[in-house]
């Protein structure tokens, strides 16, 4: 978390999550995603006792309270479709597909409390997954980014052309915005993945880190993965 670490403004510090954060991650999810049912103690003690070391909080040290997290998992993409929803990625959000032996890093999960958005928390966060895929040489990082600032443009805008003006900075994207200062690429739009993300009218855009220096070998590119639909 070296890389997390040196990017954190003053006053954050960064960790693995542990049974004492579950409540406060809770509640933060109920301010972030109000329309989702937040997790529960039982699946954040699930995701900690399969992969520990994949499960990330950034303290903020004055107040002592859960600021931000990110939650990944290790998956085999060849058993998935590119348009999958989170649903089907995560095993019903139970990271019960998780697999040590796999090469694709997957981000189930990246918030920050909104009263500590716009800090660099989320970039920190972010890093410090970078530095995981780069310790267990794995071949990519993949998420799906939701897309709320496309809901009010939807009648105008096809989701293909609503990302073409988030990555020209014609348009600014709450979320996807930042995915794209931190380095991710947008491999598809994808509709489905959080069906209740009214916000993002149910689109999001497959994201995509690559490790420079283990890249997955060409035929196992997240591209040639087929669509469900
Ligand atoms: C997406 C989210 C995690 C970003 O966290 P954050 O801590 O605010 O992001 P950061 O401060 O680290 O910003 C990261 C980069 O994005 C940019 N950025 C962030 N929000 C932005 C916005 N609304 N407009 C323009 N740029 C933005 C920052 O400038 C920074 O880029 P830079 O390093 O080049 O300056 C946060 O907004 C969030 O929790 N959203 C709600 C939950 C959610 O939808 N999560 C995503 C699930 S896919």
């Amino acid at each position: 978390m070296d890389e997390a670490r040196r990017h954190l403004p003053e006053g954050y510090s960064i960790r693995l999550m542990t049974e004492e954060d579950y409540a406060e991650i809770a509640e933060i999810c109920r301010r972030v995603y109000p329309t989702e049912r937040p997790y529960t103690a039982e699946e954040l003690a699930a995701h900690h006792r399969l992969f520990p070391e994949g499960q990330f909080v950034v303290i903020h040290e004055e107040s002592g309270a859960v600021a931000g997290a990110h939650f990944t998992l290790i998956i085999w993409m060849i058993h998935f479709h590119l348009d999958d929803s989170w649903d089907e990625l995560t095993a019903g959000g139970s990271f019960a597909d998780h697999d040590p032996e796999a090469h694709t890093l997957y981000g189930a999960d990246l918030f920050v409390h909104p009263e500590h958005q716009h800090h660099g928390l989320g970039k920190a966060l972010t890093l410090a997954t970078r530095e995981l895929v780069a310790h267990k040489a794995l071949w990519r990082m993949v998420g799906g980014s939701r897309m709320p600032g496309y809901g009010r443009l939807a009648d105008a805008l096809e989701p293909v052309d609503y990302i073409a003006k988030v990555k020209k900075a014609e348009v600014t994207d709450p979320v996807l915005t930042a995915h794209l200062h931190d380095g991710w690429d947008v491999v598809a739009a994808i509709r489905g993945y959080l069906p209740h993300d009214e916000e993002s009218k149910g689109w999001a855009a497959v994201i995509q880190w690559i490790n420079p220096d283990c890249p997955p070998p060409p035929d196992f590119d997240l591209t040639k993965l087929p669509r469900k639909n």
